[in-house]
């Protein structure tokens, strides 16, 4: 599942758009997380939008067929928060376990496909990943026990108990629509994503994964974070001739498309260095 936050914070440019539309570098920002979701093996997505601009995010990713998945859409009628994502989507998910990432969340980072793994190989509870922050208060906030164990979990804390943020990407088992019916909505007016962990936290259900020093995590919710986040793409991708969270290339590395086909996708874009980069790949590989 793919969702997003607010852009009050991004306006006026989300005035007319959202934000997850806006490029971060050389591609729109939604790229990324639901990059995320393919390397976690994940083929069949729904993505959450308003309805002002679930047409455009429509536009943008289609069906998913090209990319051999299935991408489906859904209303958030009003911005009641992240968990309501998990009712919404309780007839798509149709019983099964699932993911969620937040629409300007970026992840990056030697080693992430085995954590995503690791999250994924859990079959009970929910799976939240948590890295050092300077600004805490802005975020999900986990505290530990001397022995890595979550202890507490809140939403944007006055007074912190750790440095460690939540990141915005979560696994649940089977039971999360559930429980997020039983949620109520917070101050702001929004069923908290930060309470549904706290259910999965008292029932002692809740694994947290740190991130090391290998993985970068960039929340694109500000100006500043939004610019650097693009400066951060392009200075990886410059140096290692590589692109990040380039979604067609994902879906060729993990078998879901053939040379053939993605090749015929960069064809309409080999003006541009996105669709030369393509066809070097299928190149390569032919
Ligand atoms: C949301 C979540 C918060 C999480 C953050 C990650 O915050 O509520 O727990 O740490 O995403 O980006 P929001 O974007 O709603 O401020």
């Amino acid at each position: 599942m793919l969702a997003g936050g607010s852009g009050t914070r991004l306006f006026p440019m989300t005035a007319v758009i959202s934000k997850q539309l806006l490029p971060v570098y050389d591609k729109p920002m939604v790229f990324y997380p639901l990059s995320v979701l393919m390397l976690s093996g994940i083929r069949e997505v729904l993505l959450i939008s308003t309805p002002r601009d679930l047409p455009l995010f429509r536009q943008l990713l289609g069906d998913g067929r090209r990319w051999g998945m299935r991408i489906d859409y859904a209303e958030q009628a009003a911005p009641r928060g992240i968990a309501e994502a998990l009712i919404i989507a309780e007839p798509f998910l149709a019983g099964a376990p699932s993911a969620l990432v937040l629409g300007d969340n970026l992840f990056f980072g030697h080693g992430l496909v085995e954590m995503l793994a690791e999250a994924d190989a859990r079959a009970a509870g929910a799976t939240v990943f948590a890295t050092r922050v300077k600004d805490p208060e802005r975020f999900g906030v986990v505290a530990f026990d001397r022995d890595g164990r979550a202890l507490a979990i809140e939403e944007k804390p006055r007074r912190p108990k750790s440095n460690y943020a939540v990141a915005g990407l979560y696994f649940y088992d089977a039971e999360a629509p559930t429980l997020a019916r039983r949620l109520a909505p917070s101050a702001r007016g929004e069923l908290e994503i930060t309470d549904l962990n706290r259910l999965y936290l008292e029932r002692g259900a809740l694994g947290v994964i740190p991130f090391g020093r290998g993985i970068a995590w960039l929340d694109a919710g500000t100006p500043a974070a939004l610019l650097q986040a693009a400066q951060f793409i392009q200075t990886i991708e410059e140096s290692q001739q590589l692109k990040i969270a380039c979604v067609e290339e994902i879906a060729w590395r993990q078998g879901w498309i053939g040379a053939d086909a993605l090749q015929r996708l960069a064809e309409p874009l080999k003006g541009g260095a996105y669709g030369q980069y393509l066809l070097r790949l299928a190149q390569d590989e032919a």
